[in-house]
């Protein structure tokens, strides 16, 4: 039976590129036939699933991982099993392990990119229930449709669309929580996606992200060598440097065997709170906005050494030392409050 693209979806979904809205475009039959976007793209909509894949044409990496799940979409489901049995592990419980790390209560929305087969989509729904809403992303469309079969069964509403992992059709702050396993280590953009990840997310609510990774610790041992010849994807790196700066609570452990890591966080709002502005007890004083942003041209190791003494027999700082000799010395007001450690917290001396 074809399948029909909900008339809400012209609201939820949004321009790969840049989440401006989209319209919908209705066709001869009254179904939407496709979503437009401002810029002149249209999204069309086959079989009630839009295609949301962006960039159009996609790069190699993005390609070459599409036509793999395209073509082992119907042997998935029954061979996933011997990534879990290899370690001994239980499928579902591993995969329950990775939904616990999002925190979820009933009601919330979750997005899930990259989710293949759906086999983990049940199990985030199980803690959503009926007022929940799962959204369900892919870029290979047979993997897509078994997922969408899958969740048409559960209790929680779904909503599929084809879309690339870097390029969400979301809006900003749309969903309480993201959810990804197993297919980032194939992105040629993993910076973006985990930017596209926190910018999808509510403020407080959660990123899980995982994937293969043989830890340092383990990449000399038999298992580590035997694995990585089989599957190239246990050498890719944990993609540290790509968590966005908004990234609270940051977490990562490895699991199935301890050879897929798994990042999770909360999402803030930019970067962390510091108190750069306290002033710092000591012989060297100032504040580490004023030690970093009030740096003299390189003096003298002598200069250096004389100034020091000089300030000790003060009683100062050096940076109330310096700062009041060079105020003093073009008749600029002292303004400097530093004399001692005003709330108790120390940095470097
Ligand atoms: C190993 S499978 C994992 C599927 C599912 N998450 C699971 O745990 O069973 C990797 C999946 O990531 C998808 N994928 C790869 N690159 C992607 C991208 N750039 N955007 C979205 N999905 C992608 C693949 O199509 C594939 O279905």
């Amino acid at each position: 039976m074809t399948q029909t693209l909900p008339p809400d979806s012209g609201q939820l979904f949004r321009h790969p590129l840049d989440a401006s809205p989209l319209t919908a475009a209705t066709g001869d039959d009254g179904t939407i036939a496709a979503l437009l976007g401002a810029d002149g793209s249209r999204f069309a909509v086959d079989d009630g699933i839009p295609d949301l894949i962006w960039p159009r044409t996609l790069g190699e990496a993005e390609r070459t991982a599409q036509a793999t799940y395209e073509e082992v979409a119907d042997v998935y489901d029954k061979y996933i099993h011997l990534t879990f049995d290899t370690f001994n592990t239980d499928e579902t419980t591993e995969r329950r392990r990775m939904v616990d790390r999002l925190a979820l209560s009933p009601g919330q929305t979750v997005l899930e990119f990259g989710c293949g087969t759906g086999r983990t989509s049940a199990l985030i729904a199980e803690r959503l229930g009926a007022h929940g809403t799962l959204l369900l992303q892919e870029l290979a469309r047979p993997v897509l449709v078994q997922a969408r079969a899958k969740a048409a069964k559960l209790a929680t509403p779904s909503h599929v669309a084809l879309a690339n992992g870097s390029y969400l059709p979301l809006a900003d702050n749309s969903v309480d929580a993201v959810f990804h396993f197993g297919g980032i280590n194939m992105f040629s953009d993993i910076g973006r996606c985990f930017a596209e990840a926190a910018r999808v997310t509510k403020p407080g609510g959660r990123v899980v992200i995982g994937d293969e990774n043989m830890p340092v610790w383990l990449r000399d041992t038999e298992m580590g060598r035997v694995l990585m010849n089989s599957n190239h994807h246990y050498r890719c790196p944990v993609p540290f440097e790509h968590i966005p700066v908004e990234a609270r609570d940051v977490a990562c452990e490895w699991i199935i065997g301890g050879v897929f890591y798994v990042i999770s966080f909360t999402v803030g709002e930019g970067a962390p709170y510091a108190d750069l502005d306290f002033q710092i007890p000591g012989r060297r004083g100032g504040t580490h906005r004023t030690r970093y942003y009030g740096q003299l041209e390189g003096v003298t190791p002598e200069a250096k050494r004389h100034a020091q003494d000089q300030a000790a027999r003060a009683g100062m700082s050096l940076h109330a030392w310096l700062d009041r000799l060079i105020r003093t010395a073009d008749g600029t007001p002292d303004t400097d409050t530093e004399t001692e450690d005003k709330n108790g917290k120390g940095g470097g001396r």
